[in-house]
């Protein structure tokens, strides 16, 4: 572990304020002071929060970009997994996925198995969900026992003996990124590709993973409505890794419509036990199975297959210790919500629309998710589907179950999916597909 602190010249707030209001450019010591003067808390929130702006508004050019990203890193800790061995005594070469959020999206919990089970090791360090999108910290507490932080000595021992570990990401990485998320979060400054691509990036070349593979997600549910923006931050986040030596590569992915067929915490770690057992929705399977092969190339496992490594039980027997290695039991009955309510199909005909932000706000309505970082978040609560855009259905069949502890909370969940489904006439196609793109 490591952190550097800054020790060049000072500058003042209002003067580097300025220069970004005005659309100039930054140099690198003005972006250096800045971010360590924030860390230390000697630029005030409300210059940060104008700065922020001023960044939203005009931009940031690349090297500005790659600045800001290396004094984030700078500002805390990084790992070396550089002398990772397994218990052969083989090194072993580190991967990564990260997704920029999405509803549905328990990717991580079948992919981190899968792809440990050719030999790489995945440090998957993770958050909680904060609004409608879900966090895979938050599915996983879902089984009881499992423990979500480990010490950076545990994390080294999974990774060895077990090849995946899914843990929380200490306090000490990227403090500059904690501080500045949380000020966006409430100074409507979170959609800026320059901030957007230096936070995900920062935790993650701190992280110190060789090889990194970027879920850009598009749509409704995600932070890039459009193609071209996520395409913007897919371009600028690759760029960031490869500079920093991070073999990094992006897909650009749907998120009109939910991944799989549920939104929640056990309910997704229930959908994503049915992927290790072969089967699961297609959706969820051919995405674990492009971003286990884009990893695993990324880290240079050439020739692994991991769809036989999802239908002959390999990825299940890495999943099993990986979960009893933090404290979980992989044999015990999730939490079931206390009530359900279905929502049924208004017409018949094709659904072509199942909108992802809709069911994440409903989902988080009904318990699954938090808004402010200290509540306690439902494991049984969210959104069931039982029917995903290009399936034909009649009116009166179920589309939905609703489920929560707490049955107060149908209303507003319901209120959220008021215009979430569109059917269109028998012969419409859903718009569509998965795998939009790749960046490299
Ligand atoms: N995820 C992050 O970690 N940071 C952002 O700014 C947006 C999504």
């Amino acid at each position: 572990m490591s952190s550097k602190r800054y020790d060049g010249p000072s500058f003042d707030a209002v003067d580097i304020i300025g220069i970004k209001r005005d659309k100039g450019t930054l140099s690198g010591e003005q972006i250096r002071w800045t971010i360590d003067a924030y860390t230390r808390g000697a630029i005030a929130e409300e210059q940060m929060a104008a700065l922020n702006m001023a960044i939203l508004l005009n931009g940031m050019n690349r090297a500005e970009i790659a600045q800001w990203t290396a004094a984030m890193i700078a500002s805390g800790d990084t790992l070396d997994f550089s002398g990772l061995r397994n218990a052969a005594g083989a090194s072993m070469p580190t991967t990564d996925k990260h997704s920029t959020g999405g509803v549905g999206d328990k990717i991580t919990l079948p992919l981190a198995p899968l792809v440990a089970v050719f030999g790489a090791a995945v440090p998957q360090l993770s958050g909680r969900g904060l609004g409608h999108t879900g966090g895979t910290l938050d599915k996983l507490e879902a089984i009881p026992g499992w423990r979500a932080n480990l010490s950076n000595e545990q994390m080294m021992r999974q990774l060895s003996e077990v090849g995946a570990v899914i843990c929380a990401a200490g306090a000490g990485l990227a403090p500059a990124d904690k501080k500045l998320y949380a000020l966006r979060d409430v100074t409507g400054t979170v959609e800026a590709i320059p901030l957007i691509a230096s936070s995900i990036m920062s935790k993650k070349i701190a992280e110190g993973t060789g090889a990194l593979v970027l879920d850009v997600k598009v749509g409704s549910g995600a932070f890039m409505k459009s193609v071209d923006m996520a395409r913007e931050l897919a371009e600028t986040m690759v760029a960031l890794g490869k500079d920093a030596g991070v073999n990094t590569v992006a897909l650009l992915t749907d998120m009109s419509t939910p991944l799989g067929l549920s939104a929640g915490n056990a309910i997704e770690v229930q959908e994503s036990v049915e992927v290790l057992a072969g089967g699961g929705p297609p959706d969820v399977v051919e995405l674990s199975v492009k971003l286990a092969q884009e990893m695993l190339e990324a880290s240079g496992i050439r020739g692994a297959d991991p769809a036989a490594a999802l239908k002959d039980g390999r990825a299940m027997d890495v999943w099993r210790r990986m979960i009893a290695a933090q404290g979980g039991d992989p044999d015990v009955a999730l939490p079931v919500a206390r009530e359900s309510e279905v929502v049924y199909a208004p017409a018949d005909g094709v659904l072509v629309g199942l909108d992802a932000l809709s069911v994440g706000v409903a989902a988080w309505r009904l318990g699954a998710g938090r808004a402010r970082k200290e509540d306690v978040v439902q494991a049984g609560a969210g959104v069931r589907l039982h029917a995903k855009p290009g399936a034909l259905v009649r009116a009166g069949e179920p589309l939905m179950t609703l489920l929560t502890d707490t049955p107060e909370k149908f209303d507003r969940a319901k209120e959220a999916l008021a215009d979430a489904v569109t059917i269109a006439p028998v012969g419409s196609r859903p718009a569509s597909k998965l795998i939009i793109d790749r960046i490299s």
